[in-house]
């Protein structure tokens, strides 16, 4: 997909890794770009449009792609997290529970309201931020990995499905990356600025997957010398 002349709408883009899409977004001249955010006074970076949007109400997502009728990039980038004790914590079911309504509901919701806007505009892409615990799970992010996990299988459901109609999905799996969801942890870090220039050059590419540092790609090596049959 071309990012110059699109619509974006990024969810989360008040800061972290979203806010950095939205600054490259910018840089790479698309036409308009929408930040999905909780609180829109929160938003202060020009040339962006701040919509109400939270991924855990179904009204508010329905409503913002309503109001957006000229997206076609979506990026689910919306996500939470924190550590448990470890995978026997009694809290990794209610965090689980918790993490759910974000990182996975969160992203059906987006991807079922904003694909019919995207087919109505023609096609376009959806890239929905994902992780290296998608394939590794570190027994003190169990409840986090798990909604990953849950969050890549649909995200290969969705690229089946909307493949043929003229909509690219791609999957971002990327290690620690320099923002708020982590600060504190005593780890390398990615700039999230790398990461979506990196993410935003594969979706120009026509990719389906992207592996936004070197840790990411050996994991992947790991696992199996193979892309996954889809
Ligand atoms: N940082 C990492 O190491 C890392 C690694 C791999 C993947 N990721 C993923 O990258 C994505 C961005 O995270 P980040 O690192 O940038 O974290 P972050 O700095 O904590 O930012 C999270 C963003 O998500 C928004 N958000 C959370 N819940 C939301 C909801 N219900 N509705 C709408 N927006 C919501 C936050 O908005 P508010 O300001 O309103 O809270 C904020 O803009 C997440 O999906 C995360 O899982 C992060």
């Amino acid at each position: 997909m071309r990012i110059e002349g699109s619509v974006a709408f990024v969810t989360g883009a008040n800061r972290g890794l979203g806010l950095a899409f939205a600054r490259e977004l910018l840089g790479r001249g698309v036409k308009k770009l929408y930040a999905g955010v909780r609180n829109p006074e929160g938003v202060d970076l020009p040339g962006i449009i701040p919509v109400t949007f939270d991924a855990t109400d179904p009204a508010a997502v329905a409503a913002a792609a309503l109001c957006c009728g000229d997206v076609t990039l979506l990026i689910n980038n919306a996500g939470i997290g924190r550590v448990d004790a470890g995978a026997l914590d009694p809290a990794v079911i209610d965090n689980a529970r918790e993490f759910l309504e974000t990182n996975f509901y969160g992203i059906i919701r987006a991807s079922q309201a904003f694909a019919p806007v995207l087919l109505g505009n023609g096609g376009g892409a959806i890239i929905n931020v994902l992780s290296d615990v998608t394939w590794f799970a570190p027994p003190i992010l169990s409840a986090y990995a798990a909604t990953k996990s849950a969050a890549w299988s649909f995200t290969n459901a969705l690229r089946v499905d909307v493949r043929d109609k003229g909509i690219q999905v791609l999957a971002l799996h990327v290690g620690f990356v320099d923002t708020d969801l982590i600060r504190g942890f005593d780890v390398k870090k990615s700039d999230p600025r790398l990461v979506a220039a990196r993410t935003l050059d594969a979706l120009e590419k026509g990719h389906e997957e992207v592996l936004a540092d070197a840790q990411t790609e050996a994991l992947k090596r790991s696992l199996s010398p193979n892309s996954p049959i889809t």
